[in-house]
C-alpha cells in the first residue's frame, strides 16, 4: 500500500517535471491545420542580457548598440542552431530572430508541429498573428499644403523652427507599410540606401515603396517638408512592418530588430552606428498583448524611444490597444483641430493595470494633411491615431535635436507636465480622473506641446 502511494507519487512527479519540460501548444487546432506560420519561443530569457548591457558604461551609443547586438546574436544563435538544423529535413522557410529569441516557421504542417513539441528547448509554440493596420477615417484628397499644417502648427513647432531648430541630426524610423521615398515633401530627407535606411521583410523591395499610403502619410507628419512635417530636418528610414493585408507578427519582429543594429535591403552590412534615435510605431491592435515586450526591452535598453498609436476604438473606455498599453514606450492618442480628444480615440484604463493612464498623451491626428503613395505631389487628408503618434514622434525629433542623447525617461520628463490642458470637453470620463484631471484615461497627460517642452528641455 505504501509502496503504491511512493510509486504513483513519483510517476505524478515525474510526469509533471515532464510536462514543464514540453512547450506550450499555445493553438491546439494547429495539429489539425495542414498548413500554419508558427512562431517557436525558446525557454531562455533574454532579461539578464538586457540587464547586463543596461547596468555596463560605454563610450558612446554606438558601442552599447554594438555590445547589445552582439550579446544578443551570440546568445540566440547557440540556442538556434540545433532547431534550424532540425528544421532542414522538412523543408520550410525558418527565419532566426535574436531580439526576441523566437523562430519563426512558414507552412508548417502537422507532423512538424507533432515534432516541435517534443523539443524541450521551446517554451511555446504559436500561430503567427497578422496585425490589421489601423483604420483610418473619413479619408479625402488633399492639396499641397499652402503654409504650415494645423497639427504642426497647433503644437508649437513653429517657434522651435525659429530658434534654428527643425530636427537637425536625429533620424526617426517607419515601422508601417512602406514610404513612397520619391515624393517632393520627403526625398531630401531620406536617410539613404548607403545608410542602411531601408529594410522589407514582407516584399523584401530593394527600395523603399508604398502600396498603401499609411506609412508615406506617417512619415510625412514626422519630417515631411512644405509645412506637413513636424521635423522638416530631421531624416527618415523605413521598415515594411505591414502591407494592405495587415502587419504579421514576424516582419514586425524583424523591424524591431532591424531596428536597433540596421542592415542594408538585402539583410547584410549590419551597422549599428546606422540606429535610430526615435521609432514610430502607427500600428497594434487588442489589449494587455506583450509578446513585443521583449523588442521594446531592447530598445529601452539601446536607448531607442519608441512612440505607439494607443488604437482607434474609442470613445468606449477599455479600448487601449497594444503594445500602446504597454510599458516602455510613450503611446499616443488624437486631437483634432479644436483641441478635442477625438471620438475615435482608444482610452484605458487598461485590461492589465500598471499604475498608468493610457494614452500617455494626445497629438493632432484627426483631418491631417500628409504626403499620400500615389504621386510624387500626392496629398490625403486622414484621421487616425496613426496620424497623431508621428506629430508625437516628430516632436521628439525637435527635442532630441536641442538636446542630443535625451534619454525616454527624460523624455517623458519633459514632454508630459509641459502639455496643454484647456482641451474641449468630450463628455467621457474613463478609469479614476475626470477629463479635467490630469493624467486621465481619455487625454493622458495631455496634448503636447513641443514649444514648451523645448524651452523647458533646453532652457532657450
Ligand atoms: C496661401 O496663403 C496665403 C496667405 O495665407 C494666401 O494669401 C493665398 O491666397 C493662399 N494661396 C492659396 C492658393 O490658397
Ligand atoms: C471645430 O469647431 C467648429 C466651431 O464650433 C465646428 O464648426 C467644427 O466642426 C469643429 N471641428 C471638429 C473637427 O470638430
Amino acid at each position: 500500500m505504501a509502496l503504491l502511494r511512493i510509486l504513483s507519487l513519483f510517476l505524478c512527479m515525474g510526469s509533471l517535471a515532464y510536462a514543464q519540460l514540453l512547450p506550450v501548444l499555445k493553438n491546439p487546432e494547429l495539429l489539425q491545420k495542414p498548413s500554419s506560420n508558427l512562431i517557436l519561443t525558446l525557454r531562455n530569457p533574454l532579461d539578464p542580457i538586457f540587464s547586463d548591457v543596461a547596468s555596463r558604461a560605454f563610450p558612446n551609443r554606438e558601442a552599447r548598440l554594438q555590445e547589445l547586438t552582439r550579446s544578443l546574436q551570440e546568445a540566440t544563435q547557440t540556442w538556434h542552431a540545433p532547431i534550424m538544423t532540425a528544421l532542414k529535413p522538412f523543408n520550410v522557410q525558418a527565419e532566426s530572430f535574436w531580439v526576441t529569441n523566437q523562430i519563426s516557421v512558414k507552412n508548417a504542417n502537422p507532423l512538424l508541429v507533432r515534432f516541435l513539441r517534443g523539443l524541450a528547448i521551446l517554451r511555446e509554440i504559436a500561430e503567427e498573428i497578422i496585425y490589421p493596420i489601423m483604420p483610418i477615417f473619413n479619408p479625402s484628397i488633399g492639396t499641397p499644403p499652402n503654409g504650415t499644417e494645423w497639427g504642426v502648427r497647433i503644437i508649437g513647432a513653429e517657434e522651435v523652427w525659429k530658434k534654428g531648430n527643425k530636427g537637425e541630426g536625429v533620424r526617426v524610423a517607419v515601422i508601417d507599410t512602406g514610404v513612397r521615398a520619391s515624393h517632393t515633401a520627403l526625398r531630401e530627407n531620406y536617410v539613404g540606401a548607403a545608410n542602411n535606411g531601408w529594410y522589407d521583410p514582407i516584399m523584401r523591395s530593394p527600395v523603399p515603396t508604398d502600396n498603401n499610403g499609411h506609412g508615406t502619410h506617417c512619415t510625412g507628419s514626422i519630417c515631411g517638408n512644405n509645412g506637413i512635417g513636424v521635423a522638416p530636418n530631421a531624416k527618415w528610414m523605413g521598415c515594411r512592418g505591414c502591407d494592405n493585408a495587415g502587419c504579421p507578427q514576424a516582419a514586425l519582429l524583424a523591424c524591431g530588430q532591424w531596428v536597433i543594429c540596421p542592415t542594408d535591403a538585402q539583410g547584410r552590412n549590419q551597422d549599428c552606428s546606422k540606429a535610430p534615435h526615435i521609432v514610430s510605431n502607427s500600428w497594434g491592435g487588442g489589449g494587455g498583448g506583450t509578446w513585443f515586450n521583449d523588442v521594446i526591452k531592447a530598445w529601452n535598453t539601446a536607448g531607442i524611444i519608441g512612440f505607439f498609436a494607443i488604437g482607434n476604438e474609442g470613445p468606449n473606455c477599455n479600448t487601449a490597444g497594444s503594445p500602446g498599453d504597454q510599458a516602455g514606450i510613450i503611446s499616443v492618442g488624437s486631437t483634432n483641430i479644436n483641441d478635442t480628444v477625438s471620438s475615435f480615440s482608444s482610452r484605458g484604463p487598461k485590461n492589465v493595470p500598471d499604475g498608468t493612464v493610457a494614452p500617455l498623451i494626445v497629438a493632432p491626428g484627426e483631418n491631417i494633411n500628409s504626403a499620400y503613395h500615389l504621386s510624387d505631389n500626392g496629398y490625403q487628408v486622414l484621421s487616425g491615431t496613426s496620424m497623431a503618434t508621428p506629430h508625437a514622434a516628430g516632436a521628439a525629433a525637435l527635442l532630441l535635436s536641442g538636446k542630443p542623447g535625451t534619454t525616454i525617461q527624460q523624455m517623458m520628463d519633459v514632454l508630459y507636465p509641459t502639455t496643454n490642458r484647456n482641451l474641449g470637453a468630450t463628455g467621457s470620463t474613463c478609469g479614476n480622473n475626470a477629463e479635467t484631471t490630469y493624467p486621465n484615461d481619455v487625454a493622458g497627460y495631455g496634448r503636447i506641446d513641443v514649444s514648451k517642452a523645448f524651452t523647458t528641455l533646453t532652457g532657450t
